[in-house]
């Protein structure tokens, strides 16, 4: 497929709005109180009927020190010491949902999050990963995709030599920006020998992807001074970029309010910033994957996404067919048969159920045939930009242009304005959409409604 993108200051304009980033779809914000352990447990049964290899999400929520922007669930503590009894849980959580699913099913994708998954100790972080390989089928081929998050703040040679021992293969490195007055206005101070230190230490350990989170639209930011900070890493060359769209949301991130409104580049300087961004990666050999991917083209998810086998789920883009998602410590998310699964919030209330026995479910979402249905359209526009009829309409039994009639509608529209083409068998996103891709699948989604606080799309 052509991987090539358009950046059209007028479309980005006229369809300025926000939206939600389908990394699930219904989005998180469906999830409800009424679904509850026991529903989880039928879930997981129906999940084993049908077998197939698994995904496991570890949510580690500490972090030493806050960044003010920062919208990630997380736990800001100076102690150590208080990720020992969390550890202690969330081993009892993977002893427990171990126990549920079949032993054969094996581990191909894991991923740590967080906060900061780094700030455990090599014992513990080794405590965690044996615990995992005791009660889960975990790989022991390399051949899995088993990733972390990595803050080069805290990481070390030797931690990234620990890491690939207990099988990391991929890893992501949180950075955001190299401006002195931007990392101090957001509270990260983060030096550009720390960050490269770790990942060349992961080139050299073969990590098989390394990958840098920046965020564009923090305080002070100008158009000149993010080129400082992009030129600096394409001087390093990983293999894939996340240029995140900053959320700016204090009403419902409380740190965020430390950063003054009058320092956040006004929406012109941010979309200039992104123009600067799309047209020096592309330069620099990177191709655009999606919602704020960027990729060498001979990277995986770059390959898979020509080759029509990229997929999302909650962390992203990923190159494994979509497994069972089994989501593991506070707040994180899975995905099990045709069910959505998010864990307790709280530490004291995740330590309680586990205490009792008890899974730590929250909250949950069944998925109803059009969820489903409308779950595979945004997959496929959001991974492939483009939608077979047939392959939809062989699966759920339906005829797509009848039964998205009034979506179809609304598209047209957007077809008029260059965004996408309809065909007869088809619907195809063209460059100059691709940056609008949330605004498309948003035509597809039914839980839309004004109230949801979502950031802008761009
Ligand atoms: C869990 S953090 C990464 C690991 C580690 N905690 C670190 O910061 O180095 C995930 C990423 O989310 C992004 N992020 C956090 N808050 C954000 C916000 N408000 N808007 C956009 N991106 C954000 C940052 O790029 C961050 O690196
Ligand atoms: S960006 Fe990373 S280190 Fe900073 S507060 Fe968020 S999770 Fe913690």
């Amino acid at each position: 497929m052509d991987q090539s993108l358009t950046f059209d200051l007028d479309l980005i304009h006229r369809y300025d709005q926000a939206g939600p980033r389908y990394t699930s779809y219904p989005t998180a914000l469906e999830l409800h109180e009424n679904f509850g352990e026991a529903d989880y447990l039928r879930h997981i049964e129906q999940s084993n009927r049908l077998g197939g290899p698994l995904s496991l999400y570890f949510h580690i929520p500490f972090c030493d020190t806050v960044c003010y922007y920062c919208a990630c669930n997380k736990i800001v503590t100076k102690n150590r010491a208080h990720a020992e009894p969390y550890l202690n849980d969330l081993c009892r959580e993977i002893e427990m949902q171990g126990a549920l699913f079949d032993r054969g099913r094996v581990v191909d994708q894991l991923h740590w999050g967080g906060g900061t998954p780094t700030f455990l100790s090599e014992s513990q972080m080794r405590h965690l990963m044996v615990s995992t390989r005791r009660h889960f089928n975990l790989r022991e081929d390399d051949e899995g995709q088993y990733s972390i998050e990595v803050d080069p703040r805290e990481t070390d040679d030797r931690t990234i030599a620990v890491l690939r021992e207990l099988g990391f293969n991929r890893i992501s490195l949180g950075l955001q920006d190299f401006e002195p007055d931007v990392q101090k206005a957001v509270n990260r101070i983060q030096t550009e020998q720390e960050t490269f230190a770790v990942l060349e230490a992961a080139r050299n350990e073969g990590f098989r992807s390394t990958s840098i989170d920046l965020i564009y639209g923090l305080p002070l930011q100008t158009v000149e001074s993010f080129s400082r900070t992009l030129e600096k890493i394409l001087q390093v060359s990983p293999e894939r970029f996340s240029v995140f769209n900053y959320a700016h949301l204090p009403q419902r991130f409380k740190t965020q309010r430390q950063i003054d409104d009058a320092d956040i580049p006004n929406p012109e300087v941010k979309l200039a910033i992104l123009q600067m961004v799309i047209q020096r990666l592309t330069e620099a050999g990177y191709v655009y994957i999606g919602m704020d991917h960027f990729a060498k083209p001979n990277d995986e998810l770059a390959v898979a996404q020509r080759e029509g086998k990229l997929y999302r789920n909650f962390q992203g883009y990923s190159t494994h067919s979509e497994c069972d998602l089994i989501g593991l410590g506070v707040t994180s998310i899975g995905r099990v048969g045709d069910a959505y699964i998010q864990n307790v919030k709280d530490l004291d209330t995740y330590r309680r159920t586990i205490e009792q026995g008890r899974l730590p479910v929250f909250k949950g979402f069944e998925l109803s045939r059009d969820d489903k249905l409308r779950r595979a359209v945004i997959s496929g526009l959001i991974c492939h930009f483009e939608l077979e009829f047939i392959e939809l309409e062989r699966e759920f039994s339906i005829d797509f242009k009848t039964y998205f009639e009034q979506e179809l509608i609304k598209l047209q529209k957007m077809a008029e304005d260059g965004l996408l083409t309809i065909d007869t068998d088809q619907i195809l996103v063209r460059p100059a959409g691709r940056l609008l891709i949330r605004n498309i699948c948003m035509v597809f989604d039914r839980y839309l409604t004004e109230k949801k606080q979502f950031s802008k799309v761009i």
